[in-house]
């Protein structure tokens, strides 16, 4: 069961990450040259938000706190003088700093990008941070691996 649980917040990690990755060096680079642009990237747009943003990143909030508590037990989530503890509430720290960057980026920006290049560059800018926020907490979840 443990395996499973890790197993699927591997999965969802995996669709979250390389989904970004795939947009940002694939996808786009393309897309920006065409003349339907804006249609393109308001489709795949509401697509990854729906699979990336609502339905992986639920999962795998739900599947890293069952980790933690696979891992380390009820007492040493609340353990403030473990680093394993330290390091695993800077990653859910970060994970709610994506979680209300993507929120902004999916309704606010995205949505707007069409009208005006500020939209669409807040649009990219919350992208590429978001894309950064992300690599760092897969480099926490390395350093959980290793004992925090
Ligand atoms: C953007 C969201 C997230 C990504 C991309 C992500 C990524 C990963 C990856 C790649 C691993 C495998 C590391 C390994 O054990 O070798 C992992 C493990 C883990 N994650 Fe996450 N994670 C995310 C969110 C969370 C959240 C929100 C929590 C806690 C609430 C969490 C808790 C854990 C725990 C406890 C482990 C096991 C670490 C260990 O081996 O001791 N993760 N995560």
């Amino acid at each position: 069961m443990k395996e499973l649980v890790l197993f699927l917040h591997l999965i969802f990690a995996s669709l979250w990450i390389g989904g970004m990755l795939f947009l940002v060096v694939v996808v786009s680079p393309f897309v920006r040259k065409l003349p339907i642009r804006d249609q393109i990237f308001q489709e795949v747009g509401k697509r990854f938000s729906l699979y990336g943003t609502f339905i992986s990143l639920m999962v795998l909030f739900i599947t890293g706190i069952i980790n933690a508590y696979n891992i380390v037990g009820l007492s040493g989530l609340f353990d403030l003088s473990s680093a394993y503890t330290k390091t695993l509430l800077h990653k859910i720290g970060v994970f709610f700093i994506i979680f209300i960057v993507s929120l902004t980026h999916d309704l606010y920006f995205g949505p707007r990008a069409v009208h005006s290049n500020f939209y669409r560059n807040m649009a990219r800018l919350l992208g590429f941070i978001n894309l950064f926020l992300s690599i760092f907490v897969v480099y926490l979840a390395a350093r959980l691996r290793f004992g925090g």
